[in-house]
C-alpha cells in the first residue's frame, strides 16, 4: 500500500493533497501540520529548518514505512529541501513557487508572486526569477494575514471577507499584472475571494497539479496492486498544537527533540 506523508504548518498542504489524492485515490495519508509554529512566514531560517527536521525524523519513526514526502510548503520547501534530503533516503518532493509556467503564460509580460514574507525575501526566488522569468517584470507581495484566513475559512467553513478586502487593497497588487502566483499553499484555499477582492482580469497560478505531477513520475502505480486496494482510505491529520475543531479528526502529536 503506497503511504503518502504531507507535511506543512497548517492546513495549505490539502491545496497540494487535493491534486495528489485525485492521482492516487487509494494511497494512505498521513498529514502533519505543525501550528505550534504556525505560521511558519515569520520564523527565521535556522528555527524553521530544524523544525522541518524534527518533523522528518518524528515520521520516520512514527509513521514508517513510508513512500515518499511532499513538503508542501513553498516557505519550508525553498529553505530546507536540500537539507532534508540530505537526511533521509525517503523521495522527498518539495513545492516550488509557479514563476516558470507563469512567465509562460503572461500576455503583458507583468507577473506578481504572492507568497509569504520568508519566501518572498529568499534569495531562491531571485534565481528562480533569473532562472525562468528573466524578461519578465516580476512584482512581489507578502502576507500573513492571508495564512490566518486560509486556516480560518478551513476549520470554520467561512473567512472574513471584509479582513480578507483589506487584505489585498492594502497588498496594493498591480492592475497591470496578468497572472499572479499563488506562492503559499494556503492562499489557493482562497482563490475565489482573492479573486473577488482584486476585481481585475488575472489568472491565479499555483503548483498543485505539477507537484502530484511529479509524485506520478516518483511513485510508479502497480496496477495488480491497486486492485486489491481499491478502498479509499480517510487522511490521518496529525498536529502539533490542540486545535478546536469538528471538521476532521486531528490527532497531536510531540515532534521528537533534536
Ligand atoms: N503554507 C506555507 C507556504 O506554502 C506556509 C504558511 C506559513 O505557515 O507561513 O508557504
Amino acid at each position: 500500500m503506497q503511504h503518502i506523508v504531507i507535511f506543512d504548518s497548517g492546513i495549505g498542504g490539502t491545496s497540494v493533497l487535493a491534486h495528489i489524492q485525485k492521482a492516487f485515490p487509494y494511497a494512505c495519508f498521513s498529514y502533519l501540520m505543525d501550528n505550534l509554529y504556525l505560521p511558519y512566514g515569520e520564523l527565521a531560517s535556522k528555527v524553521l529548518q530544524k523544525r522541518l527536521l524534527q518533523k522528518l525524523k518524528t515520521a520516520e519513526a512514527s509513521f514508517k514505512p513510508i513512500d515518499l514526502i511532499v513538503v508542501a510548503c513553498n516557505t519550508a520547501s525553498t529553505q530546507s529541501l536540500c537539507l532534508l534530503r540530505s537526511h533521509t533516503d525517503i523521495p522527498i518532493v518539495g513545492v516550488v513557487p509557479a514563476i516558470k509556467p507563469a512567465a509562460s503564460r503572461t500576455k503583458t509580460k507583468k507577473i506578481g508572486l504572492l507568497a509569504t514574507p520568508a519566501t518572498t525575501n529568499n534569495d531562491y526566488i531571485q534565481k528562480l526569477i533569473k532562472n525562468h522569468a528573466n524578461n519578465i517584470d516580476v512584482h512581489l507581495y507578502s502576507s500573513l494575514n492571508l495564512v490566518a484566513l486560509a486556516e480560518q475559512k478551513f476549520w470554520n467553513g467561512s473567512v472574513d471577507e471584509q479582513a480578507l478586502h483589506t487584505e489585498i487593497k492594502n497588498l496594493n497588487i498591480s492592475k497591470e499584472i496578468d497572472c499572479l502566483v499563488l506562492g503559499c499553499t494556503h492562499f489557493p484555499i482562497l482563490s475565489s475571494e482573492i479573486l473577488k477582492a482584486l476585481n481585475i482580469n488575472i489568472e491565479l497560478i499555483d503548483s498543485g497539479s505539477a507537484i502530484a505531477n511529479r509524485v506520478i513520475d516518483l511513485l510508479p502505480v502497480n496496477a495488480d496492486k491497486l486492485l486489491l486496494e481499491e478502498i479509499k482510505k480517510p487522511v490521518r491529520y496529525y498536529a502539533t498544537a490542540p486545535i478546536s475543531n469538528t471538521k476532521e479528526k486531528v490527532e497531536i502529536i510531540k515532534l521528537i527533540d533534536l
